[in-house]
């Protein structure tokens, strides 16, 4: 597989994506809701149809697993997980910080990644291997020794209510610890935030693979540690992720242990 030229169909996927996003932002005529708090738009649905044509038009034979129309079987081992638009509420709400996250995998690993936000332009991307680039340029996370000098970003689930003491307690415990706990409603951009050093540490519950594929090898190849809460390796199947710089993943373990 060349996945140069995956990245290439990838971006141009991002790219149509966008399009729709950007033409559709502060002009949705319809929000329908799949929970209490978890929306569908048409600009949804309409990024979606345009990264999967995009997609399928150079890899007819590989899976795909998209947020809004589901999966669908490919005939090798290559699989596309996509999220059309990351940050349907703040969308929505004409909050313009949401993005797009396409990542490729061979089985469970993950071997491109790619978060475009359509409203600034920063394209994050990463191929496993290569090192992470925003833009065309490389970096690296942040060398922030402690949480204490930390920027922390959360998120929480749409099913939050079920979660909600432990997802408090945690948040309490870290805004306490750092210089600040920021909530911004796109997991992809979080993690990338935190792999090019302008956040030291992210963490969320429950999040779907489609949410942190591509965020998550962006991350590793510019340094980041992730793991689970309890200090196991990342898989997208897992439901916690911590990410961070690194240097202050042992602490933040420990804040994120509960204690009774
Ligand atoms: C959501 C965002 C949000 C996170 C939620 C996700 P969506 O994705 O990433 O930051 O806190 O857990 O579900 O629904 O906007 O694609
Ligand atoms: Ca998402
Ligand atoms: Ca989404």
């Amino acid at each position: 597989m060349d996945l140069e030229h995956a990245k290439r169909v990838g971006i141009a996927a991002a790219y149509a994506g966008a399009q729709v996003l950007r033409d559709r932002f502060g002009n949705i005529s319809q929000i329908n809701k799949k929970g209490d708090f978890d929306l569908v738009t048409e600009a949804d649905t309409g990024s979606e149809k345009k990264i999967i044509a995009t997609i399928r038009q150079a890899f007819p034979d590989h899976a795909i697993l998209a947020e809004e129309s589901g999966a669908s079987e490919g005939t090798g081992e290559y699989r596309w997980l996509i999220d059309p638009l990351d940050g349907t509420t703040n969308y929505a709400h004409q909050l313009p910080f949401f993005s797009i996250a396409i990542a490729l995998a061979l089985r469970d690993e993950i071997m491109l990644g790619l978060v475009l936000n359509p409203m600034d332009g920063e394209l994050y991307s990463a191929i496993s291997g290569k090192g992470a680039e925003l833009n065309g340029k490389s970096f690296k996370v942040s060398s922030t020794a402690s949480v204490y000098d930390s920027l922390l970003v959360t998120g929480f689930p749409y099913d939050f209510s079920e979660i909600v003491e432990p997802a408090m307690k945690r948040f309490t415990v870290c805004q306490l610890a750092s210089q600040g706990v920021r909530r911004l409603g796109s997991a992809a951009l979080d993690i990338c935030y935190v792999a090019c050093g302008r956040f030291d540490g992210f963490w969320e519950k429950n999040l779907k693979p489609w949410d942190k594929a591509a965020g998550a090898i962006i991350a590793a190849e510019a340094g980041a540690v992730i793991t689970n809460f309890s200090n196991q390796p990342f898989s997208i199947n897992q439901n916690e992720i911590l990410v961070t710089n690194g240097r202050i993943h042992q602490e933040m373990l420990s804040l994120l242990k509960l204690k009774d």
